[in-house]
């Protein structure tokens, strides 16, 4: 027998100063079914991950906030715990790189970097903010572009010409955190010699460590030759301080590794595992990392070589994937595109994302596309049409003619043997990440599946009684078949898989159960395993935010600039011309029970009829004040669906929120229904 391989594998840490969204799940679940997989197959594999917690915009957005770093994490930790979990990402561990693990991890790597005399201190000018007596990175530094003169750069880069630079190269340089101009500051930093790793890090590259397309950017790198990485920032900074650097931080990008190896340490604790199994020099055991293709220069450069100095292992592979659009576009906010998993959530099976998913990443890093009428045609054919179906047109005649018991043999045993010989292949494509062809193999099975019993007619048999046995065992037969592909399946949808294993009065499968059939045993009821999706709930997805008029706390002003410097909020005057403002009329106003932020309105618009309007506005007015008076509404929101009801627009207020919400007003003269130009 072969030997069962020892397995670490991560995700990318997650950033705690927002929600999961789309993007990431398609990260998480890669890594989710190449994981699952591997246990399946029986291999000692364990998934660990965490929250990135550290660095410059974590600590503004909790002042922002009004909350001390830790509370900020501490909640956005518990809300991607449960995203991850409500998506099936079955984790081992999720911590925080802001834990006394990954605190203990830094001081001992960088201890030992510095031990080996790889650690260099050099002075860096860099902008500071007087005003808000802080060092600033790159892109909190904005102004106009020293080559094609275009305003309103970052000071990395110009998204006009592309050329790349340093915020002191900017013209009319202005700090993003208060909008004044930065000032040029020395100070002493500490640097990483990675320049002394390009000998062992380009022969790691070529033991096939990253994909071919990967190593080939890598090529782009080397030539150009690695320069050392400053590791070090100023305080103020939220996260570790630096041994015998009072007031000097580690830089985030050099905890967020680190903050693997914590999570490792809390499974280790939890478990009785042994951290240097996995990390000695010479572990046997692998290491895979999964991430996006954006942070390739941090885990096929920076970290394996910091592993490398610190005496650990390097990591076996780093498995790039590409980015998720959505219909075509850019995952935006401004656009709608913006999909968080807990919206999605919300009105969706985590597994028909999984599903989807799964059908389209390959082992590249070519980017994909959520395609939200492709998802709908493709789960309802899939999945409900052709997978399910199996299933539920066998089930019932053994439920009710044969009281739930399997027959004793298959009718067509070289049909089911076809099925277990192409599990190799598709277990090799899983395990070369290419789960799309897995999904495609397994989808052709599906139709053969379907074709047998087609060709078989179990429902015209059962109607005489002298038929009994032979459609027992043809259903018999279709079930089995079935619970291969589940089997199969099971890495993709493993709540679907674990509803059949149920039926099947199965306690756990692993991928060799595919091969031998149940036979003679009992199976319990079929219950419905999915229902078909709505093209127009799942059109919805995509609907810009509505219902809530003020966001509940007031983001101050630095945050409000740095926001629109990240997102770049522009909107053209079409897309302003979308929005349908209207003039309407307060007919009613009502509390809502429970909602201690909501008032329920029904306003007259004119000619569009009556709506029913929720808004955030309870905690600034009383509603009974409200009845009569003229309010402005965009009238063409697409209803949404809230906890309380559905509302059918939005009315416009200003203000921070509380009692501070200004709900605005037309003058008397204007009629409800008119058009606001
Ligand atoms: N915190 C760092 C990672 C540190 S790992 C030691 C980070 N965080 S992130 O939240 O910005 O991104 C986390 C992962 O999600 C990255 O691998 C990134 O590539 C991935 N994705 C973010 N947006 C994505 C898409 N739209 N599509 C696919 N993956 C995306 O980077
Ligand atoms: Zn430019």
């Amino acid at each position: 027998m072969t030997q069962r391989r020892r397995i670490l594998v991560t995700s990318a840490l997650p950033y705690a100063n927002g929600p999961i969204h789309l993007g990431y799940v398609l990260e998480a679940v890669q890594t989710d079914i190449w994981v699952r997989f591997q246990k399946l197959r029986g291999q000692e594999c364990y998934y660990v991950c965490a929250d990135d917690t550290h660095g410059t915009p974590i600590m503004l957005k909790a002042q922002s906030e009004g909350l001390t770093p830790e509370a900020l994490i501490g909640r956005v930790n518990v809300e991607h715990r449960r995203d991850l979990a409500d998506m099936l990402i079955g984790l081992d561990n999720f911590g925080s790189t802001h834990s006394p693990e990954t605190k203990a991890l830094c001081d001992r790597i960088y201890l030992a970097l510095r031990g080996a005399g790889n650690i260099d201190k050099r002075s860096v000018r860099q902008a500071y903010d007087d005003s808000a007596k802080m060092f600033l990175p790159d892109r909190y530094v904005k102004g106009v572009c020293p080559v094609c003169g275009t305003a309103d750069q970052y000071g990395d880069s110009c998204e006009n010409c592309g050329s790349t630079y340093t915020p002191a190269d900017l013209k009319n340089p202005l700090s993003v955190v208060s909008g004044t101009t930065p000032v040029w500051r020395e100070s002493e930093h500490y640097f990483f010699r990675l320049s002394a790793f390009e000998q062992p890090l380009s022969k790691w590259v070529k033991s096939g460590a990253v994909q071919a397309s990967v190593a080939r950017k890598l090529d782009e790198w080397f030539s150009q030759g690695l320069r050392d990485w400053d590791i070090s920032r100023d305080s103020p900074y939220f996260g570790f301080e630096i041994p015998d650097a009072p007031g000097k931080y580690f830089y985030v990008w050099f905890d967020a590794p680190i903050g693997y190896l914590g999570s490792l340490t809390q499974l280790c604790t939890r478990t009785g595992l042994n951290f240097d199994d996995f990390l000695k020099a010479d572990s046997n055991a692998e290491l895979h990392h999964f991430i996006g293709k954006d942070i390739l220069y941090f885990h096929t450069l920076f970290w394996p070589a910091v592993l490398q100095a610190a005496g650990m292992r390097r990591p076996t592979a780093v498995h790039a994937h590409g980015f998720l659009t959505i219909n075509g576009q850019k995952m935006s906010k401004s656009r709608g595109t913006f999909i968080t998993a807990r919206s999605y959530l919300q009105h969706f099976s985590p597994e028909y994302l999984r599903y989807y998913f799964a059908a389209k990443l390959g082992p590249g890093i070519d980017d994909l596309d959520l395609n939200l009428d492709e998802f709908t045609t493709r789960l309802n054919s899939e999945i409900v049409g052709k997978l399910v179906n199996i299933a539920s047109r066998c089930a019932g005649f053994i439920t009710k003619n044969s009281a739930g018991a399997l027959s004793t043999a298959l009718p067509e045993p070289e049909l089911y043997s076809a099925f277990t010989a192409a599990g190799e292949s598709i277990a090799q494509a899983y395990e070369t990440r290419d789960t799309a062809s897995a999904v495609r193999d397994i989808m052709l099975l599906a139709d053969r599946a379907n074709q047998y019993i087609d060709l078989r007619k179990p429902w015209a048999l059962a109607k005489q009684a002298e038929n009994a046995a032979q459609v027992q065992s043809i259903c018999t037969q279709g079930l089995n078949l079935f619970r291969v592909l589940m089997i199969y399946l099971q890495p993709v949808l493993p709540g679907m898989a674990a509803k059949v294993r149920q039926f099947f009065q199965e306690s756990n499968w692993t991928w060799a159960d595919a091969a031998s059939p149940l036979l003679g045993t009992t199976i319990n009821a079929y219950e419905p395993l999915a229902t078909r999706l709505d093209p127009q709930a799942v059109a919805r997805l995509v609907a810009p935010a509505a219902g809530a008029v003020a966001p509940a706390t007031a983001p101050d002003t630095a945050t409000q600039a740095a926001t629109a410097a990240v997102e770049g909020n522009l909107i053209s005057i079409d897309d302003f011309l979308r929005i349908d403002l209207r003039v309407a009329k307060v007919l009613s106003a009502d509390l809502v029970a429970g909602a201690d932020k909501l008032l329920k309105l029904r306003v007259d618009v004119g000619e569009l009829g009556e709506r029913e309007i929720l808004a955030g506005i309870r905690s600034a007015y009383d509603h009974a004040s409200l009845v009569g008076r003229l309010i402005v509404v965009v009238a063409n929101l697409e209803p949404r669906k809230m906890r309380f009801g559905t509302s059918e627009g939005m009315m416009l207020a200003a203000g921070p929120g509380g009692k501070e919400i200004f709900v605005l007003s037309p003058d008397a003269g204007a009629a409800p229904g008119m058009r606001v130009k």
